[in-house]
């Protein structure tokens, strides 16, 4: 179930942005950044209308949209959780720390729960080897990272979680 809906974009939440930032080249990357501040990614009419008030290229946005890996073009969830699987986290168990995360929320890692409340995210190294395996929840480390500390870390996030433990 990793398919993900996506959401309907209320392109007036642009206009204050684009208010903000003088309408050349020059502003494109401040708008991106506050657009997916906004809207937690970066959708294709947002990036369309960007294009045209900004009077630069589609090609060119959907260029820097995708080059940056601050910028996301797939819905994101608002919770994040990030399994390293750098060397020293692998070597710790983190791969079953990502297939623990997998199955309590029904994802893959890289995708979004339906309901958006969840990006399961992995990436190598976050320079925190010696507390690996480590796992990043909206931001908090959480080092030594077990599937309990996870099941407490996602506990109101995960749905899933909640209702497996209490059966
Ligand atoms: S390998 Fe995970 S923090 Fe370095």
């Amino acid at each position: 179930m990793s398919a993900t809906v996506e959401p309907t974009c209320d392109l007036t939440k642009l206009d204050p942005i684009l208010a903000r930032y003088p309408a050349e080249r020059r502003s494109l990357v401040m708008v991106l950044q506050d657009a997916q501040k906004t809207y937690q990614y970066l959708p294709r009419p947002v990036l369309e209308r960007i294009a045209e008030a900004l009077k630069v290229p589609r090609s060119h946005v959907y260029h820097l949209a995708t080059f940056y890996k601050a910028f996301s073009l797939e819905p994101r969830g608002r919770h994040i959780c990030t399994v390293c699987l750098g060397t020293a986290c692998h070597v710790r168990g983190a791969l079953r720390l990502v297939e623990h995360v997998e199955r309590r929320a029904g994802i893959k890692a890289g995708a979004t729960t339906p309901d958006l409340e969840l990006t399961l995210e992995t990436v190598n190294c976050v320079g925190a080897c010696a507390l690996g395996p480590v796992v990043i929840v909206d931001g908090e480390y959480v080092g030594s990272a077990t599937t309990t500390k996870l099941d407490k870390a996602l506990k109101g996030i995960v749905k899933g979680a909640v209702e497996e433990q209490q059966a």
